[in-house]
């Protein structure tokens, strides 16, 4: 990584700047300017892939290695950095280590989030070793931030439907695969969060960070939660919710209710809007303007990482995008609604490759 490379380092240090200066209104709005900054690093969606022996999937190294050293430049320092989960794909302690050595350069507090190919192989067994629980909460500068585990699934389908172990993972791998299950947050989970919430006052800001998106997108890719409705009924009393999640590799943001959602990009690669698989219904929230993608057959197109702001107790995500235009996406204080700061009315119509 080019630490020393004055223009690298200029770059990150103005979107440092942007994060510190947004715009004074939406804090009195909100909560009189009290609030302090909160400042985020996430990463997502890496999913080191392990060829043999010492061999890994260069491309996805790549991509999670540029993500670290960029993080670590950043100014101001994140509070915390977050890991979206899908650290690795199939869930091996190989691609688990290799993937956890190059996060354990991050000069920063780390959360974990579980996705499902670090979980399908051995059920998070050896994730945990590494990383702590699935779930759990705390809080930071009068924020309830809280971890779920949401790509669970049913007891049948976990455990008897499969011959092997390996075989449950690599169902669990494939995007479009009618075998898969949906996912889930589960009873168990719920009941937990439940209690949790009980101690959070109705206007204290909560962000909860997933994997899979708290909402029904397309059942078709597991862009969905199963339980997501009795998830959002749990959030439904807070002046201001905030389900930020990964796994969909694109940005998506929405607002159902109280709760704003945001996705997250990935560091390995990008999946199509749902909208461009015409055949099952999809629900890609109307306020998301889809991303642009410059360049299918660049190593980093549309991946990338983001820097989230929730001085407001509404997050602000600040996207930069290798090769292709960044993007911030916000709350809007005249609807209450997200808003893409650049591309709500001026979407840049795709590209033809053909
Ligand atoms: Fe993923
Ligand atoms: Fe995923």
């Amino acid at each position: 990584m080019r630490t020393n490379d004055p223009s690298r380092r200029g770059l990150i240090r103005g979107a440092g700047a942007l994060m510190a200066t947004l715009p004074l209104t939406q804090v009195k709005l909100a909560f009189g300017g009290q609030r302090q900054d909160i400042n985020i690093a996430y990463i997502s969606d890496s999913h080191i892939q392990h060829i043999k022996g010492n061999e890994f999937v260069r491309n996805w190294d790549r991509g999670l290695i540029r993500a670290v050293a960029e993080t670590n430049l950043l100014l101001p320092k994140p509070d915390f950095v977050v890991f979206g989960g899908d650290l690795a794909q199939l869930g091996t302690k190989p691609e688990l280590d290799h993937g956890a050595e190059i996060l354990s350069a991050l000069n920063a507090d780390v959360k974990y989030v579980m996705g499902e190919h670090d979980y399908y192989l051995d059920l998070g067994a050896y994730w945990s070793e590494l990383f702590g629980p699935q779930h759990y909460s705390w809080n930071h500068k009068g924020v309830h931030f809280v971890v779920l585990n949401s790509i669970l699934t049913h007891k049948e389908w976990t455990f008897d439907r499969w011959p092997t172990a390996e075989q449950r993972m690599l169902e669990m791998a494939g995007l479009d695969n009618p075998n898969g299950s949906p996912f889930m947050v589960g009873a168990k989970q719920r009941k937990w969060l439940e209690r949790d919430l009980k101690k959070v006052t109705d206007d204290t800001p909560v962000v909860v960070f997933s994997h899979s998106p708290i909402q029904k997108i397309f059942k078709h890719w597991n862009f969905w939660t199963d339980d997501a409705d009795e998830v959002q009924a749990l959030l439904g009393r807070f002046h201001s919710a905030n389900v930020i999640y990964g796994h969909v590799h694109q940005i998506q943001y929405n607002r159902i209710g109280n709760i704003h959602f945001h996705s997250v990009m990935a560091t390995a690669w990008p999946w199509p809007y749902p909208q461009s698989y015409a055949q099952a219904e999809s629900h890609l929230p109307v306020v998301t303007v889809p991303m642009n993608r410059a360049d299918p057959f660049h190593e980093r197109d549309a991946t990338g990482w983001q820097l989230i702001d929730v001085h407001t107790g509404r997050p602000t995500l600040s996207y930069k995008l290798a090769n292709n235009t960044n993007r911030t996406v916000g709350p809007d204080p005249a609807t209450g609604m997200p808003h893409d700061f650049d591309f709500q009315e001026r979407q840049i119509s795709a590209q033809d490759h053909y």
